[in-house]
């Protein structure tokens, strides 16, 4: 599998504010890959300096295992932070003139926006001026657009940002889409913990213009600790439990309190069954039973000591 995107190290300033600090990662072929980071992180500093808007003042970039350049760069389709499509042009319109840019055009250019439009849900706007579409629609216009071509790596700046919850589904639905018709890389910023959840295979963690962690969201999670299922149960006679508990494959450990009896397991979920079993055959009856599991949001706050939506301030590090 080749690699698509390696930064290693990439420095960038701004008078008096580092925003990028040895931020560094590296994006497989095929895979849907998160930053996840509040605003002001750096996510879409580092998108335009992939993108080729601005340089970094040091570092290392590979795109395609080349040197980012005008022929490598063509393989990338950016649907910006802030929509970049016409207001007074319409859909269709839009498409074509983001399609001529790549040199995409003609009957071809023609018939790529009709697919982009009905696969998008947007058919029956075709010919509707951008600035007449709810911001939902907008949104989905600007991606489009970033598709006239059929990018190679996909970049998706804060795709649902603005938008309402039920917007927002539709747009991971659509996302989940594309990804599975074509064959290329996404990569994807986002502050929503979900929405990485929902839609990326791995993740890096941005604080302050670095990457503190990166992996799959279940090993990510896993840094947090473990899944747990607390059950109180009555008569409560615990300790004659764990023994029996502890019999059950995956479980990794035990505590008894007073109130109660905690089971950890890296899949807790999948193990109720068997626990409650156990609190049966001992006439023990179930009075309380809650599961929790560890969230993105835990392992961030962990990582950082910072919330995922609250705005970081960048300060200057020597
Ligand atoms: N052109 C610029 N001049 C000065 N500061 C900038 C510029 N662009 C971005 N920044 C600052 O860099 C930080 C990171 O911004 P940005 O990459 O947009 O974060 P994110 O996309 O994660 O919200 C912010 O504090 C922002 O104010
Ligand atoms: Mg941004």
């Amino acid at each position: 599998m080749g690699v698509v995107v390696e930064a290693e190290n990439l420095v960038k300033t701004y008078p008096g504010k580092v925003t990028l600090y040895n931020f560094s990662l590296k994006i497989n072929e095929g895979e849907v890959f998160g930053l996840l980071g509040p605003n002001g992180s750096g996510k879409s500093t580092f998108i335009r300096i992939l993108t080729g808007l601005e340089n970094a003042d040091s570092g290392k970039m590979q795109l395609f295992g080349k040197t980012p350049g005008k022929e490598n760069r063509k393989k990338i389709g950016v649907a910006p932070q802030e929509n970049s499509v016409y207001s007074m042009l319409t859909c269709m319109e839009n498409l074509l003139y983001f399609g001529s840019l790549y040199g995409v055009t003609g009957k071809k250019a023609t018939e790529k926006a009709e697919a982009l439009l009905s696969g998008l849900g947007l058919s029956d706007k075709k010919n509707v001026q951008a600035g007449f579409l709810s911001g939902g629609m907008r949104r989905r216009l600007n991606l489009a657009c970033a598709l006239m071509h059929d990018p190679k790596l996909i970049i998706l700046d804060e795709p649902t940002t603005g938008l309402d919850p039920a917007t927002r589904r539709r747009m991971w639905k659509t996302v989940i889409n594309i990804m599975k018709e074509s064959k290329a890389t996404m990569l994807l910023t986002t502050h929503y913990m979900e929405e990485a959840e929902a839609l990326c295979q791995k993740i890096a963690f941005v604080n302050e213009g670095q990457v503190v962690a990166e992996g799959r969201p279940s090993e990510l999670k896993r840094m947090a600790g473990r899944e747990m299922a607390k059950l109180r149960s009555i008569p409560g006679e615990y300790r004659k439990l764990e023994p029996l508990l502890m019999k059950i494959k995956g479980i990794e450990n035990i505590t008894v309190t007073e109130h109660g009896i905690v089971v950890e397991s890296d899949d807790v979920s999948t193990k109720i069954a068997a626990v409650t079993r156990v609190f049966e055959k001992k006439k023990e009856k179930i009075i309380e039973l809650s599961v929790s599991k560890p969230s993105l949001e835990d392992v961030f706050l962990k990582l950082t000591g910072a919330q995922l939506k609250e705005a970081v301030k960048v300060e200057i590090k020597k």
